[in-house]
């Protein structure tokens, strides 16, 4: 079973997203155990206070190394050791490669979300293993960012989706953006699902899959679409198509 551990002083709310729809129903059937635990409660304080003045001035407060380290340390000895993340603004940007990495090299995360103006560095140097952001802004704590980590590695946890191909035939798998995708009805204010997807013919269906594909990374992503390596016949019969319809547009 893959488990994911986070740290959080939003447990509730994190535990009740994490328990819905696809990802809980994998839980029921044991492909994988999410839990999030209540950083306050590690605390030796009455007042269940969790951060304090940094050091040097400066606004706001950061959330101490000590809390952090207890609740680290009760999933640790309870579960044994995770490959622990600090979701942080500072970190790698998340990709689709890194989840995948994430799923084939550990059974076991500990994602670790801050607040405030952030962490102990003394914890990330005792404790973290890698330090993960969700892109180039800030948010006011580290629940989204884990949350979508562990939605991104979880669904490619074997048993979790029906089969590989709900992810393997996804955005980003493949270098590629999605294709559009259609469902009833076959008209909708006055819109008309594409004709080609209704012909039943799954060859021309397939193909036309993959022009769009291809289509609309080269115009949303060219980022991606200059990584891509289309020598097949076919994609290089697309990528002909794509570039004389570009130029008819002119
Ligand atoms: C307000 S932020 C702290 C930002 C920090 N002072 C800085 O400038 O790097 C509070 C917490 O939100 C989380 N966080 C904010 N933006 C993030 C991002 N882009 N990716 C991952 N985590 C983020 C981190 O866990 C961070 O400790």
């Amino acid at each position: 079973m893959y488990s994911i551990d986070i740290m959080t002083l939003f447990s509730d709310t994190v535990g009740d997203m994490m328990n819905e729809s696809i990802l809980g129903r994998a839980q029921e059937r044991d492909f994988l155990r999410i839990e999030a635990h209540q950083i306050r409660d590690y605390t030796l304080n009455k007042q269940k206070q969790v951060d304090d003045y940094p050091y040097g001035g400066g606004r706001g407060a950061v959330m101490q190394a000590d809390p952090l380290y207890q609740c680290w340390k009760h999933i640790v000895d309870r579960y044994g050791p995770g490959h622990t993340i600090y979701l942080s603004p500072a970190g790698v940007t998340f990709t689709q490669a890194h989840a995948r990495r994430l799923v084939r090299d550990y059974d076991h995360l500990i994602l670790v979300c801050g607040h405030y103006e952030g962490i102990d560095e003394r914890f990330i140097e005792e404790c973290v293993d890698e330090e993960i952001s969700l892109g180039d802004f800030v948010l006011t704590g580290g629940e989204i960012p884990a949350m979508a980590v562990a939605d991104a590695v979880a669904r490619m946890v074997p048993g979790v989706l029906p089969d590989e191909e709900c992810f393997t035939d996804e955005s980003h798998w493949n270098g590629l953006l999605e294709y559009p995708q259609y469902s009833r009805p076959e008209e909708w204010h006055g819109r008309k699902v594409p004709p080609i997807l209704r012909s039943g013919d799954h060859k021309k269906i397939a193909r036309w899959r993959r022009k769009q594909s291809i289509l609309r990374t080269k115009q949303r992503r060219p980022d991606m679409f200059a990584k891509l390596e289309l020598t097949s016949k076919e994609d290089r019969a697309i990528l002909a198509e794509i570039e004389a319809e570009e130029q008819g547009e002119v």
